[in-house]
């Protein structure tokens, strides 16, 4: 286990390349189960989690070959519709091979994900949405195993918009026969990529970014080449990186129309920011306010830049209140960040943040992806060295972090855990 070394205080300037979005990467590559041609994918993200579905669709019988950011894949035969128990704990997206399995070869047996360091993270939703497209459901022994000769078309309603639910869907519906309506759609811009992708591949989808997707099933899907979409969360970590740092940072080969709602709380915060096609810079003339933040599914405050607007609200003048509506637990960060000085109470699902003059360096444990980006953050800007430890974490969803972070002038490094130099 690697641990990263931080001696913050360093303002970042300069340029950060974003990867390709890992949450689009994921079920892009499951999708390639639908179709027997050849998928080029480029622009995915070097990140462990896509190594992980990459095995994962080598069990299956797929065949996947990375060349740097490039896949290209052959998923004309199937050696196995289960997605086993010790590689899906490792990572919950393996889920999403359930939806292309069950609608391309009419059975698929994947273990339950069970919980993680950010909720329960149930997929009831999946379950009940295939189920309405005529699928025989059934768990047993940790295992949800699901059958349907074809599945047919039909109205599904989801309680909660789910991003993986709603991919999930959207790939079955694909290959049913007749329309599929799904209501209550989760609106990320993954979802539309994903479409987008199946699209190319000969699936008729319409809707996609909006909470009404209709899906007209076909026979069969052929390849296709695609470019995933830059990462958001990734691209907005950065930001939030040279906010704390009072930097002036522009994030490259990004898209600004994915990060509205992010740009908007860091002006908020006192960031000036300059949007171009597809770079965003940001500088931190003032001092950084507190500004309250409240997650929600998409457009609105991404999850998933919680603990990185949590770090930056620890140092900012004022009280500000961060509410967490999507996931009942994300708050692994808050204890973390308490060791390194942060004033922050937890009430409920909110955070109530209470922003102090310095930060300082401690050892700290990161727990969960997007805990330990907001442990970077506040290392950035702490005085003194912070020693993050289990930084695997981080390596599920960011390429080559500490290397950006370096190019942007941060003190920096990575060691093999309990080395002492
Ligand atoms: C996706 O997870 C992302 N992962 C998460 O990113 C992200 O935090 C999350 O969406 C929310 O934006 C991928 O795309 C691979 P949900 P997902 O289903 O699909 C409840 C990261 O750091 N729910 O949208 O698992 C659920 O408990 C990861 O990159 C049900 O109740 O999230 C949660 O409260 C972390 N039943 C809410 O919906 C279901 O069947 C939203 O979850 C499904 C979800």
């Amino acid at each position: 286990m690697d641990e990263i070394l931080i001696n913050g205080g360093k303002r970042l300037c300069g340029d950060v390349r974003i990867s390709g979005a890992k949450n689009s990467a994921l079920p892009i590559l499951a999708s390639t189960i639908l179709g027997g041609g050849e998928c080029i994918i480029t622009n995915v993200p070097r990140v462990v989690d896509v190594l992980t579905m990459g095995k994962l669709l080598g069990i299956l019988g797929v065949k996947v070959s990375h060349e740097g950011n490039r896949a290209v894949i052959h998923a004309g035969t199937i050696e196995s519709t289960e997605a086993p128990y010790d590689l899906v704990k490792t990572m919950r997206a393996s889920v999403l091979v359930l939806g292309p399995l069950l609608a391309r070869w009419g059975e698929a047996k994947v273990s339950l994900p069970g919980g993680c360091a950010i909720g329960s993270r149930p997929i009831n939703l999946h379950l009940a949405g295939l189920a309405k497209l005529g699928a025989d459901i059934s768990i047993d022994q940790g295992y949800v195993t699901a059958k349907a000769a074809r599945l047919k078309g039909g109205r599904i309603y989801c309680d909660t918009p789910t991003v993986t639910g709603t991919e999930n869907l959207m790939m079955a519906a694909s290959l049913a026969e007749g329309t599929t309506v799904l209501e209550n759609a989760a609106k990320e811009p993954e979802i539309v990529d994903l479409a987008d992708f199946l699209v190319k591949r000969g699936a008729r989808i319409h809707g996609a970014g909006t909470d009404v997707i209709t899906v007209e099933g076909v026979r069969e899907l052929h390849g296709g080449d695609h470019e995933v979409i830059p990462d958001r969360i990734e691209a907005g970590t950065y930001l939030a990186a040279a906010a704390i740092t009072r930097g002036d940072v522009t994030a490259t080969h990004c898209r600004p129309n994915h990060l509205e709602a992010v740009l908007m709380k860091l002006r908020e915060a006192g960031a000036e920011i300059q949007e171009e096609k597809d770079s965003v810079r940001l500088t931190m003339p003032k001092n950084l306010r507190g500004t309250d933040v409240r997650t929600l599914p998409f457009p609105g405050f991404p999850t998933d830049m919680q603990a990185q607007m949590a770090a930056l609200m620890s140092l900012a003048e004022g009280t500000s209140v961060v509410t967490e509506t999507v996931f009942e637990s994300r708050f692994m960060h808050v204890e973390e960040l308490r060791r390194m000085g942060a004033d922050i109470r937890v009430e409920g699902n909110r955070l109530v943040v209470t922003g102090c003059k310095k930060l300082t360096g401690a050892p700290v444990m990161a727990s969960d992806l997007r805990a330990s980006a907001g442990l970077i953050v506040a290392g950035l800007a702490a005085e003194g060295t912070t020693q993050i430890q289990r930084v695997y974490h981080l390596d599920r969803g960011y390429e080559r972090i500490e290397e950006k972070l370096g190019v942007l002038g941060a003190y920096i490094r990575r060691r093999p855990a309990g080395a002492s130099h």
